[in-house]
C-alpha cells in the first residue's frame, strides 16, 4: 500500500463493465470503421488507434478530424499514419455548418460510429440526428455528476473522494445520453487539478476501447 502522502501510485482504480475478452473475439468479419473527433492533445484518439493495432478492438480509425489546426491529436495522426481533415470551426458561420462539414467528411470515411474523443465544441442535432446511437463520447467525471466544463475543477471543489471517466451515448443534453462504461479512481489528497486529471486520463484511455466495442454490440454491428 502506497503511503497515504506517496503520489507516485494512482491508488485504487474500478471499472465497469470489466474487460471483455470472448472466446470468438475478434469476431469475423470487416472490422469496424471509426471517425474520431479530436480538439486538443489526443491521447483518447491514440489509445483507440493502438487498441486497433494491438487486437482489443476489431476495428480501425478510418479519420480523425481536428477543429484547431496544429494540434497534439493532429501530429499524432501524421506519426501514426492516419487520415486526418482539419475542420476549423473558425472558417465555419455557424455551429450546424461546422456539424454538416462533420457530417459530409465521416460519411465519406464510411465511418460506422463517431467517437467525440476530447471535441471541445457543442455539437447540434445536425451531427446527433446523422449518426443515431453512433456518436460516443468520453467526459472526465463520474456522470451524472459534473457534467459541461471543468469536469475535474468542478470535481476538486465539490471535495469529492472518487472521482472518474464516463463513456457515453451522445444525446441532445449535454453529457447525458446512455452511459456505456465508466471507471473509478480516488481523490488524493493535496491532488492538483493536472495530477487528478492525468489520473482520470489513464482510465480513460482503458475504458474508452470497451466503450466503443459496447456501443457497436448494441447496434448489432461488431464485427459483421
Ligand atoms: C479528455 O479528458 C476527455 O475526457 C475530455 O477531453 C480530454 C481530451 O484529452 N473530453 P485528449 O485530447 O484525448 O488527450
Amino acid at each position: 500500500m502506497p503511503a497515504l502522502d506517496d503520489f507516485s501510485e494512482d491508488g485504487p482504480s474500478i471499472q465497469w463493465p470489466l474487460p471483455q475478452r470472448d472466446p470468438g473475439f475478434p469476431p469475423a468479419g470487416p472490422a469496424l470503421r471509426l471517425g474520431v473527433m479530436a480538439s486538443g492533445s489526443g491521447s483518447n484518439f491514440e489509445a483507440l488507434v493502438r487498441a486497433c493495432r494491438e487486437g482489443r478492438l476489431h476495428g480501425e480509425v478510418a479519420l480523425l478530424v481536428v477543429n484547431n489546426p496544429g494540434c497534439g491529436a493532429q501530429d499524432r495522426a501524421e506519426r501514426l499514419g492516419v487520415p486526418c481533415q482539419l475542420l476549423d470551426h473558425r472558417q465555419h458561420a455557424s455551429r450546424e455548418a461546422l456539424d454538416h462539414a462533420l457530417v459530409a467528411a465521416f460519411r465519406q470515411a464510411r465511418a460506422d460510429l463517431v467517437v467525440m474523443a476530447g471535441w471541445m465544441r457543442i455539437v447540434t442535432p445536425t451531427l446527433i440526428a446523422a449518426f443515431p446511437d453512433r456518436l460516443v463520447n468520453i467526459h472526465p467525471s463520474l456522470l451524472p455528476s459534473f457534467r459541461g466544463i471543468d469536469a475535474v475543477g468542478q470535481a476538486l471543489a465539490a471535495g469529492v473522494a472518487l472521482s472518474g471517466c464516463t463513456v457515453h451515448l451522445v444525446n441532445e443534453a449535454v453529457d447525458a445520453g446512455r452511459i456505456l462504461v465508466q471507471a473509478a479512481v480516488p481523490v488524493l489528497p493535496g491532488d492538483s487539478r493536472e495530477r487528478l486529471a492525468a489520473r482520470i486520463q489513464r482510465q480513460e484511455h482503458r475504458i474508452l476501447p470497451l466503450g466503443v466495442r459496447l456501443a457497436a454490440r448494441a447496434l448489432g454491428i461488431e464485427g459483421q
